[in-house]
């Protein structure tokens, strides 16, 4: 299949540029549940391709994507670079430490900068929520949230949508979408964007989301969501079919929000013995990077049957790449999608 071919499950949502209207993808917010849907079913011709020998196509031949990256990333940066570089773009990575950001030089006169380029689409991480819709309306292309502060991290969240829909689907059950599932999402959640982007995207896909974290850790009114709150972690566990952890932030922290990471791991560490409250075949996720001996214990972690923790890095491939076309679709002149810019 290639990108400009419907999408499998084209009559769950409008055609063409109907079916994703956004120039860019700043959270899971600003999306329907039909516009997520469209996003993982057009990321399963990239799992496809991203199995096979030969992984590349040129549907994005001669474009330019800017990865900037103002906070560290292992997975999040190298899969977007793949992503990019599988579609045929030209990809360019952009660290921080390395630009005149450490010249003082402003958030605003950096988009500037990239936007002069003539960038395709710029892919941005940052340490402060709100920072990637500040440079989306000071540039002309499409904008990718990889990440900003304790705000959202969109494409994680799809990728966990689309890596769990396969191992539900591996078992038989049929995942179009996660209505009946009970989700937990365990650890610091008060200053993880992950949580929050999950949050939405499970919910809009009809799970529903238990949040449990140490009070401190929890952040305030956040039952206003729909979540239901636990600080009791095995009464969370208590028929669950998911279980997400968290790493404990500390880089976001100012002061201690925790007595210490062995009482945390007491509490709050997923361990074999902790597992078995749940359901015999409970599945286990992480976005990374994982502390193990903290949040989670490597024998849980590295569970076969269970954890689905490398399938998600598989698929935030593919889902980037998904972003990537779709977001692309207009200024490639697309059919249906809109005049080439
Ligand atoms: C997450 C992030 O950066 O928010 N990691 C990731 O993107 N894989 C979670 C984290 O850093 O704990």
């Amino acid at each position: 299949m290639t990108s400009s071919e419907p999408s499998p499950h084209a009559a769950r949502y409008p055609a063409g540029a109907l079916a994703f209207p956004h120039r860019d993808l700043l959270g899971i917010g600003q999306l329907e549940r039909h516009e997520i849907l469209f996003l993982l079913d057009e990321a399963e011709q990239w799992v496809a391709l991203n199995r096979q020998r030969s992984k590349h196509v040129d549907a994005l031949a001669g474009l330019t994507i800017i990865n900037a990256f103002f906070e560290n990333s292992t997975r999040t940066l190298l899969s977007f670079e793949i992503a990019g570089k599988r579609l045929g773009a030209d990809v360019v990575n952009m660290h921080a430490a390395q630009s005149s950001v450490k010249k003082g030089e402003t958030l605003i006169d950096t988009a500037i900068t990239l936007n002069a380029m003539r960038a395709d689409a710029i892919v941005i991480r940052h340490g402060s929520s709100g920072a990637t819709g500040l440079i989306a309306d000071k540039v002309d292309c499409p904008v990718l949230n990889a990440g900003d502060g304790q705000h959202e991290h969109p494409t994680q969240a799809l990728l966990d949508a689309l890596a769990l829909r396969h191992a539900l689907r591996e078992r038989g059950e049929a995942a179009d979408d996660f209505t009946g599932q009970t989700i937990v999402i365990c650890g610091d959640i008060l200053h993880s964007r992950v949580a929050r982007s999950n949050l939405l995207c499970l919910q809009a896909l009809g799970a529903s989301v238990r949040l449990c974290a140490p009070p401190a850790l929890m952040p305030v009114g956040i039952e206003a969501m729909g979540a239901e709150v636990f600080h009791d972690f095995d009464a969370a566990l208590d028929g669950a079919d998911v279980v997400m952890m968290l790493r404990l932030q500390s880089e976001r922290m100012s002061g201690q929000f925790i007595p210490s990471a062995r009482e945390y791991h007491h509490l709050y560490g997923l361990t074999k013995i902790r597992l078995a409250k749940a359901k015999t075949d409970t599945l286990v996720m992480h976005p990374g990077p994982m502390n193990r001996g903290v949040e989670i214990d490597s024998d849980v972690a590295d569970m076969i049957d269970r954890s689905i923790i490398t399938r998600q890095v598989e698929m935030g491939v593919a889902i980037r790449m998904s972003c990537l076309d779709v977001l692309t679709r207009r200024a490639r002149g697309v059919e249906g999608w809109g005049d080439a810019a």
